[in-house]
């Protein structure tokens, strides 16, 4: 069996954890060993990255740091979970991956996506999603999902503004990549969204 590498996408709330669980069972019946990941994250070293990242006592953190630490845990992430597990004939969920930080960083924070995109190009050793679903929906909708979640990271604490450009950040990369990144209406009911994810695999995996 042929590994497939799928990518979750979309801002705070979206629904993407949701979806990759109704996702992984999906593939399973299909007869997939499934491997999910969160980025950053999904090892004891990209974990511990993560902490440093999402700590909230460091204010005085520069955007290029961040954008290295971030490019800096998903080259561990591929390097000791995704590689190996496509080379086994897995399919490969990963809750975030590169585009979060193209959009984040490059858009967010300012630094630009061509800049986001050659950073990560050293760190992801020609590993790249076949396919990208991005769960779209309005920054507000997506913070009120989370307002009871009890604590918020240094990502998540970030303001409306910056959340708002996220989104638009996440629809114009949606359109900058018509053949990888399928955008999908985070609005609707889960199952539905369910059904749309799915018929594109069943698609991707019927192609010549
Ligand atoms: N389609 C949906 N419609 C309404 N609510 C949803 C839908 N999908 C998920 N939710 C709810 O929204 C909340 C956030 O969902 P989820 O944790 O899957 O999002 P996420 O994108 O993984 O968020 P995070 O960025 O925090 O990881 C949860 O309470 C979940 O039950
Ligand atoms: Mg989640």
């Amino acid at each position: 069996m042929q590994g497939i590498f799928i990518t979750m996408e979309g801002p705070d709330g979206a629904g993407k954890t949701t979806q990759i669980e109704l996702l992984k069972d999906y593939l399973n019946k299909k007869g997939y060993d499934v491997l999910i990941t969160r980025d950053p994250g999904g090892n004891a070293v990209s974990e511990a990255i993560r902490e440093v990242i999402l700590n909230k006592d460091f204010t005085e953190m520069g955007y290029m740091t961040e954008l290295l630490l971030y490019a800096a845990a998903r080259a561990q992430l591929v390097k000791e979970n995704i590689k190996p597990a496509l080379s086994a004939g897995k399919a490969v969920i990963a809750d975030r991956f590169v585009d979060s930080s193209a959009v984040y960083q490059g858009i967010g924070r300012g630094l630009g996506i061509d800049t986001v995109y050659k950073v990560n190009e050293f760190a992801l050793q020609g590993i790249l999603p076949d396919m990208t679903f991005l769960m779209d929906l309005d920054a507000e909708v997506g913070i009120a999902r989370k307002k009871n979640q009890a604590e918020l990271d240094r990502m998540e604490q970030e303001s409306l503004d910056f959340h708002k450009k996220v989104v638009e950040g996440y629809r114009s990369l949606a359109e900058m990549n018509p053949d990888r990144i399928v955008k999908v209406d985070a609005a609707l009911p889960k199952e539905a969204i369910h059904d749309i994810i799915t018929s594109y695999i069943e698609k991707w995996l019927a192609r010549p």
